[in-house]
């Protein structure tokens, strides 16, 4: 295997490793890194949280999780793979038990001789961040030489749940951490279609003098999932789809399709040309926020087989949080004036799926004459499908056999799946590019910042407007109808999920 594929020795520490998060994507992730060869023989896990367990109990409960969320584990390779699990019970607000970590941290770095470089991955509730990064800094063990061993945080999201927090939060960090040494997630960057959005732009020659106002009459961005909050209710109900979604996921995605090309591809220089796009978000404040935004609610599905939000677990029976939104944005720079980018997200949608539909403007005159024809003529357009279709279609005008002229549309396909079925999942990749220290696939703190400061004044009309309830909508339909009238204001119409 490539050299640059593997990671370095590390022991990486994940705080909260009795939770969700630790058991669904980390560990198969590590175990298929492991397997895959990613993971040199100098790499080490522990897991920490206040849970009562030793070693031999956090194995056997990993091994559950893989089996269940993983590949198929073989006893042979888990063997291998579990000599490198332990555990630390500790709870995270006790200064004490930071102390403990130091002395088992030592002690496991020189077992598995990891040359002192540690990361520790926060895989807890969000509201303990801060106050872990400073714990783990008044214990020591974060190394502030930048050429020494390295010792990095990853930090899961939500980072912060508005404007003052996010701040506060970033500001906490740095009191421990430099920016080199932060790693804030967003998984969407690490899903393979998303990062070929660049490559896809920058890479070819035919696309990027198309990608303006002459050319592009509008974008919609959407990330539909066909399932509810689930048992996340609780967290939910603080959280709300504007939070969950469209603050870090669906802003990403647009700032990947906006940015201007960065100087290099170098995480800096990418982040510079993102936090440009952020800045230049028209703000969406007061009154244009309830022209411009519609929030909704799943309600019971039509049969009432699928239960409204309301019912779900952890969720109050006369909840306001929105599980829908759908935003039209602007971007108010040379080249993107006047071009409208509709932005959807939602739970219990009628499909799940997640794509980006470029619609290019119309031909400027139609040389066929006959008004059937030309009213056959549609509009070019170019469509990222991010998943569960990982593929990239060109949808084109073309003659229909026959006498005379009969226009068709056509489409040129490209899938991701068929031509690479072993990408590698999201959190595999995340890891292994922290481990390297490759910090492209990660936010920035003025990005993180740049984008609540979009996102704030949204939640704030709505959280200050009495009559502002989110507008309901059936569990597997396509959302409220007032999203619809949002986009058919200019004219459009959203690109309907699962082919309805
Ligand atoms: C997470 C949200 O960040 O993204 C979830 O918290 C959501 O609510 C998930 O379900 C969607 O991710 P994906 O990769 O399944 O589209």
């Amino acid at each position: 295997m490539d050299q640059t594929n593997i990671a370095p020795p590390c022991l990486l520490v994940i705080m909260g490793a009795a939770g969700d998060l630790t058991r669904r994507k980390l560990v198969p992730a590590l175990y298929a890194m492991h397997r895959t060869g990613h993971l040199p023989a100098s790499f080490a896990i522990l897991g920490t949280a206040r849970l009562e367990m030793d070693d031999t109990a956090f194995r056997a409960a990993m091994r559950a999780a893989c089996d269940t969320f993983g590949e198929a584990v073989t006893d042979a390779e888990w063997a291998s793979f579990a000599a490198r699990l332990h555990y630390q019970t500790g709870n995270f607000n006790d200064a004490g038990a930071y102390l403990a970590l130091a002395v088992r941290i030592a002690e496991l770095d020189a077992r598995h001789a990891t040359d002192g470089n540690r990361m520790f991955f926060l895989a807890t509730l969000p509201s303990l961040y801060a106050g872990i990064a400073a714990q783990l800094g008044a214990a020591g063990l974060v190394h502030t030489d930048p050429d020494g061993p390295f010792s990095r945080v990853l930090i899961e999201k939500p980072f912060g749940h508005d404007l003052a927090s996010a701040q506060a939060l970033n500001h906490a960090l740095h009191e421990v951490f430099r920016e080199e040494q932060i790693f804030r997630i967003d998984h969407y960057l690490a899903k393979e279609t998303v990062q070929n959005i660049l490559v896809l732009r920058f890479a070819n020659a035919v696309f990027e003098p198309l990608w303006n106002r002459q050319h592009i009459d509008y974008v919609q961005i959407s990330a539909a999932e066909h399932i509810g909050v689930g048992s996340r209710g609780g967290y939910y109900e603080e959280s709300g789809v504007l939070r969950d979604m469209v603050q870090n996921h669906l802003l990403q995605l647009l700032a990947l399709i906006v940015m201007e090309a960065p100087l290099n591809f170098t995480a800096d220089r990418v982040r510079d040309r993102k936090v440009d796009v952020f800045r230049a978000l028209r703000p969406l404040i007061g009154e244009d926020v309830y022209r411009d935004v519609v929030l909704g609610q799943y309600a019971a599905s039509a049969d009432g087989a699928v239960q409204g939000y309301h019912r779900e677990a952890g969720v109050s029976p006369d909840s306001i949080t929105p599980t829908f939104a759908a935003l039209k944005v602007q971007v108010d720079n040379w080249r993107w004036q006047g071009v409208p980018f509709y932005l959807r997200t939602g739970k219990r949608l009628a499909q799940g799926c997640a794509e980006v539909v470029v619609q290019f403007r119309s031909i400027p005159f139609c040389v066929f004459g006959e008004e059937d024809t030309c009213a056959r003529i549609a509009p070019n357009r170019l469509v990222l499908h991010i998943q569960p279709d990982e593929s990239v279609h060109l949808e084109f005008a073309t003659k229909a056999p026959g006498p005379g002229i009969a226009v068709d549309t056509a489409r040129m396909h490209f899938d991701f799946q068929d031509r690479y079925p072993d990408a590698p999942p999201p959190y595999q990749r995340l890891l292994l590019d922290a481990l390297r220290g490759e910090q492209l696939l990660f936010n920035r703190s003025d990005g993180v910042e740049m984008s609540w400061r979009f996102i704030t004044p949204i939640l704030e009309a709505y959280a200050d407007h009495p009559g502002a309830e989110p507008y309901a909508y059936p569990a597997g339909s396509q959302g409220p109808v007032a999203a619809d009238t949002l986009i058919a204001r200019d004219g459009h119409a959203w690109q309907p999920l699962g082919g309805a």
